[in-house]
Order: structure tokens, then C-alpha cells, then sequence
């Protein structure tokens, strides 16, 4: 039987008190793995994560800390190394869609929090797990994009831009480690049920019309993203880097063409 063994592992996932990045922190135990759940400001949840964790025999510490703060990112690998000795596995995962606001209209305040939180985020995480990655020739660095670094999005073109740039920076990172040890790749999750889009499945309407644009005709499930992430994280997934994985129940292959055209 294969299974997906991340034990000895230490990882740090950002943005795991809820959504992805706990259902990625909470697959990440379940393989073996130390999990650092990361939070901005909900301390009280990313701890209800770590008990989870912990109850399940698993082992999780809770770091605060917002990733779009150069310092604040320093302060959280220091944190991670006091608690774990070092990192193994980066989850990039902490982001935002920022508020729907068309370019001509838009706040470039709002526009550069986004891109702070969505890319420069995942750039001092990146270059803070580096360090700790290249000495021991060993890493994983897991990013989190989304189909929108493929499918123009109305509205939210502070979130495209950095999606599409995070997957670039992912190529580029991956070439410039590749002999090292070290790998990097993203994943590009669809539509999947969590608060992010909460206001969208919350809505009979929103919701047919969301299921419209995926072909499989529903949202994705937290755990279909954290699966893939353990699996992706794990020697399992040896020779992948340099690449996105779309995991969005095929939203990018063009489903209205299953009629007309
Ligand atoms: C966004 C969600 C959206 C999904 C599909 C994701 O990247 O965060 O809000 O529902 O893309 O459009």
C-alpha cells in the first residue's frame, strides 16, 4: 500500500486558522508531520486547530504574525525554529481577494494590500524558509495560487495580478533551487467551500451560477485541497516542481463548451 508519510516533517502552513490552510495543516498532521498553524489574528481558532490536531495524536503550535510585514515574517521563522529546530515544508497559503472594485474605480491602498498580502507575503516567507532549506539541501515550498493566475477576474485585478506573479515567482524559485534539494510548485484551487467565498455559496443564486462555471457542477471541499497538498509535500510527489496543479473540478477546461460553439 502507498501512503503519504510526512513524519519527521516540520511545516508551517500560513493562514490556517481556518479554510484551506486548516484543512491543510489538519492533512499535514494526519501524514505525520509537526504542523506550525499559522494566524493573522484569530488566535482563538488557530488554537481550536492545534487542539484538533492534538487530539487527534497529532503534534501543532499555533504562531501569529502578518505575512505581508517583512519583520513580522522574521519573527515567525524565529518563533517556528524555537519551537520546531528548523522547516522542512512552507505552505504559502495565507491571501485575500481583496473587495470587488473595478480598476478605473479602484483604491490603490486596497490594490497594494492585496499584492502585500498575495505576494510579497508569500516572498519573505519564501526567502526565510530558503534559509533554513538550501543548508540542509531539503524543502518543500507549496504555493497557493488559484485558477485566477489562468482566468481574468472582473473586479479583482490586485488578486489576478498577484496570482498570476506568485506562479511565475514559483517557476523561478523552483529553477533556481532545483539541484539543491529543494522544491517548489503551486496549486491552483477552484471554487472551494470557505469563508473567502462564503457570500457566494451562501446564495441560491450565486451558488447555480458559481456551479456553472466548474465542470463537475459543485464546489470544491476544503479536504480535496489539503489532500493534495500532503501528497504534493511528501516524497510521494519526488520529481514534481516548477509546476501549478489545478485542483478545481475542471474549472479551467472551458465547460460552457460542453455545449454550442
Ligand atoms: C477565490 C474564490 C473564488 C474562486 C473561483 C478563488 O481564488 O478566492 O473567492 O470563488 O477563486 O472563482
Amino acid at each position: 500500500m502507498i501512503a503519504i508519510d510526512l513524519s519527521g516533517r516540520r511545516a508551517l502552513v500560513t493562514g490556517a486558522s481556518s479554510g484551506l490552510g486548516r484543512a491543510i495543516a489538519l492533512n499535514f498532521a494526519a501524514a505525520g508531520a509537526r504542523v506550525g498553524v499559522h494566524y493573522l489574528k484569530d488566535h482563538d481558532a488557530a488554537e481550536a486547530v492545534v487542539a484538533q490536531i492534538q487530539q487527534a495524536g497529532g503534534q501543532a503550535a499555533a504562531f501569529g504574525g502578518d505575512v505581508s510585514q517583512p519583520a513580522q515574517v522574521e519573527k515567525l521563522f524565529a518563533d517556528v525554529d524555537a519551537a520546531f529546530g528548523g522547516l522542512d515544508i512552507l505552505v504559502n497559503n495565507a491571501g485575500m481577494d481583496g473587495a470587488r472594485e473595478l480598476c478605473a474605480d479602484s483604491d490603490p491602498a486596497h490594490w497594494q494590500r492585496v499584492i502585500a498580502v498575495d505576494l510579497q507575503g508569500p516572498y519573505d516567507c519564501t526567502r526565510q524558509a530558503l534559509k533554513r532549506m538550501l543548508p540542509q539541501q531539503r524543502g518543500v515550498i507549496l504555493n497557493i495560487t488559484s485558477v485566477h493566475e489562468f482566468i481574468p477576474w472582473a473586479g479583482y485585478s490586485a488578486y489576478t495580478s498577484a496570482k498570476a506573479a506568485l506562479s511565475m515567482f514559483t517557476k523561478t524559485v523552483a529553477q533556481e533551487v532545483a539541484t539543491q534539494g529543494v522544491r517548489v510548485l503551486a496549486i491552483a484551487p477552484g471554487a472551494i467551500r470557505t469563508p473567502i467565498n462564503a457570500a457566494v455559496w451562501g446564495n441560491p443564486d450565486s451558488l447555480r451560477d458559481l456551479d456553472q462555471k466548474i465542470a463537475m457542477c459543485r464546489l470544491g471541499e476544503p479536504d480535496e485541497i489539503g489532500r493534495v497538498c500532503a501528497f504534493l509535500s511528501s516524497d510521494l510527489a519526488s520529481y514534481i516542481t516548477g509546476t501549478t496543479l489545478a485542483v478545481d473540478g475542471g474549472m479551467l477546461i472551458y465547460p460552457d463548451f460542453n455545449h454550442g460553439g
